[in-house]
């Protein structure tokens, strides 16, 4: 309430402690396991300055997908080495900003990519390291828009054509190949899956020992582990998640004959996603008898598009009245100009008023980061709040900001 009251809403708010703890588990979990891990952070799920600060604090690395993430961690001087770069199109200008400023790895997702690589590293006179993304063929059962690894993913080389790739890439100078990549989807929680992509790339990755000589030193399996938006959808733990990954991996190159290799993974949501909460306040109502009572607030589709995108659901309080028993079936709507704007169907709720505060926790994720204008809307202030006290780390748009780039 305080918070709703002092930056006003739609307002993001993140806990530090939530998320650097989450930080603290992935790195525990996974050293525990299988010590020689690097936990780096997918920035698509979210990202600013002072989040990249922390995860630079917390010793992860980082997953970019373009300039502009790669822009953000180069502002807060974030030690390439352990950045990331991937993407289906990556664009010449893009390649040239990563291997100029050093990255650690370049993910490779496609031919033109490989050809483009080598030209561009040649022209800088480096020689980068970076792996290759295979797209394994397996389907973990989530949302088909965000499944990655079936075959006719956009993402990586499928198994079938990995070895030309594989046999292409050791012929170049400027492109050192270390491994392999995969990420078969986000919001997983048939951890199963992760075991078959694992075998899938493991015996691919001895059969190119055999055939080429090739020297299997690094392997990310991705992101993607659930987290659990609803009390009734309980999610897989970071430590079950570990288990499935480190005893596979260590099972089969035993089997394999293979020395394990470096282990990266590229957890998003399950790191930010439960350190968020999106602050709304109450406005109108409107009650169609025997229907439907839409209650809407001052946000929706503009900040976080998630249930209109995916049908995805929330659960969500109100801020100001946490004890109140008398609840009332509510649709929560958002104020954009579409129907779809829906941010919670039926819930139940403590009757609202106009000025009431509805929390929607589990916003970390994939809200900001796929946040727009739509509406000529302005994008929410974020907060961070530590040890009771709130510090802004972006500040609400202004109308000034949303004109800034138009010239008349
Ligand atoms: N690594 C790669 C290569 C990825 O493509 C992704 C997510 C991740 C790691 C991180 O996955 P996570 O741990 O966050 O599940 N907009 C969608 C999610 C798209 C995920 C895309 N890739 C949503 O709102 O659910």
């Amino acid at each position: 309430m305080a918070l709703a009251a002092e930056f006003g809403t739609p307002l993001y708010v993140f806990d530090e402690a939530t998320l650097r703890g989450k930080c603290a588990e992935y790195g525990e979990e996974f050293a525990r396991r299988y010590p020689d891990t690097l936990v780096i952070y997918a920035c698509k799920a979210f990202i600013n300055r002072a989040l990249a600060q922390i995860f630079k604090e917390e010793g992860l690395g980082l997953d970019v997908v373009s300039g502009g993430e790669l822009a953000i961690a180069k502002s807060v001087d974030f030690p390439m080495e352990r950045v990331y770069f991937h993407g289906n199109n990556k664009s010449r200008r893009e390649l040239e900003q990563a291997i100029g400023w050093g990255v650690g790895r370049i993910v490779v997702d496609n031919f033109l990519e490989l050809s483009l690589l080598d030209e561009v590293a040649k022209e800088a006179g480096v020689s980068q390291e970076g792996l290759l993304r295979l797209s394994p063929g397996v389907d973990p059962h989530t949302h088909a828009y965000i499944t990655t690894g079936v075959i006719e993913s956009k993402f990586g080389f499928p198994i079938a054509e990995a070895e030309e790739a594989l046999a292409k890439a050791m012929s170049s100078s400027y492109f050192e190949l270390i491994g392999f990549h995969f990420h078969i989807g986000s919001q997983i929680f048939e951890l199963e899956s992760y075991r078959e992509a694992i075998e899938i790339v493991l015996r691919f990755a001895a059969e190119m020992r055999s055939k080429y000589g090739f020297k299997f030193e690094e392997f990310s399996p991705g992101g993607g582990l659930a987290i659990s938006y609803t009390q009734d959808s309980p999610a897989p733990t970071i430590a079950e998640f570990a288990e499935v990954i480190s005893s596979t991996l260590l099972e089969k190159s035993k089997d394999l004959s293979l020395e394990p290799p470096r282990l990266v993974i590229e957890p998003g949501r399950s790191i930010v996603g439960q350190a968020g909460v999106a602050l709304y306040t109450v406005g109108a109502t409107k009650e169609i008898p025997g229907l439907r009572k839409y209650v809407s607030v001052d946000g929706g589709m503009a900040d976080n598009i998630r249930p209109a995108l995916y049908g995805d659901r929330y659960e969500a309080v109100v801020a100001n009245k946490m004890e109140e028993e008398d609840l009332e079936r509510v649709t929560i709507a958002g104020k954009f100009c579409q129907s779809g704007d829906i941010l919670i169907k039926d819930i139940d709720l403590p009757k609202l008023a106009p000025g009431d505060i509805i929390a929607i926790p589990g916003s970390g994720a994939y809200c900001l980061s796929m946040a727009s204008n739509y509406n000529a809307s302005l994008k929410p202030a974020i907060v961070l709040v530590k040890d009771g006290e709130a510090r802004l780390i972006r500040r609400r748009e202004s109308y000034e900001d949303l004109m800034s780039h138009d010239l008349v």
